[in-house]
């Protein structure tokens, strides 16, 4: 084995270890490409010269919204948002800000890009606040979805991969700022 062949299976070894929690491989990078591939397929059938607005929320969708964009074949803007969640004085206790949304978003057809949909928590604040910005259209697009933790009523329009509820990390998604980096998706090992 030369030294580029062991450095790249150690990158892609099968278990690692992040703030001491152990993980194992449990989606592999082509089978990542592969569902996007075929969510790309019905985006562009759906927004075929619409030029849509596809809105990347941080951190976590960096990854899947590059994969998406490069996929789509029509004209199309790109825009980022981040939900930041801060102390509030109220009695719910957090209070959750949409911040870095520069454009305009009246009559266009937007569509959310998320890494992960788990209790739908965050897309429920997502959907209702874009929506005052009265698009023509609001959908979102999801890589992974967790349909045994969502508990809102809202469709989820386009999913990659549905998977249960364990935790993941990879493509994207962190535990505690590790672990966007991995190429394939790991899952917690109890
Ligand atoms: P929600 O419960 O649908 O609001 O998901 C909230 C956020 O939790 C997601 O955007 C992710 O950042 C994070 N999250 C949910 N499940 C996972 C996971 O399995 N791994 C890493 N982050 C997750
Ligand atoms: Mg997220």
């Amino acid at each position: 084995m030369n030294l580029l062949t062991l450095a790249l299976s150690l990158k892609r070894m099968k278990r690692i270890e992040l703030h001491g929690k152990k993980f194992k491989r449990f989606i592999d990078a082509k089978s990542i490409q592969n569902a996007i591939d075929d969510l790309a397929i019905q985006i562009n059938r759906d927004y075929n010269g619409k030029r849509p607005v596809f809105i990347g929320v941080l951190n976590g969708s960096f990854l899947f919204t590059a994969d998406v964009v490069r996929r789509f074949k029509s004209d199309c803007e790109v825009a980022f948002l981040r939900l930041a969640s801060y102390d509030g004085t109220d009695s719910t206790g957090k209070v959750n800000e949409l911040v870095g949304l520069n454009e305009d978003l009246k009559d266009r057809d937007v569509l959310i890009l998320e890494d992960i949909v788990d209790s739908g928590n965050t897309l429920a604040y997502l959907m209702e606040n874009l929506s005052t910005y009265q698009p023509n259209s609001l959908k979102v697009a999801t890589f992974l979805f967790k349909p045994n933790a969502y508990k809102k009523d809202f469709p989820v329009d386009y999913r990659g991969i549905e998977v249960g509820n364990e935790f993941l990390v990879g493509y994207g998604l962190d535990f505690d700022g590790l672990g966007r980096n991995l190429e394939d998706i790991y899952i917690i090992e109890d």
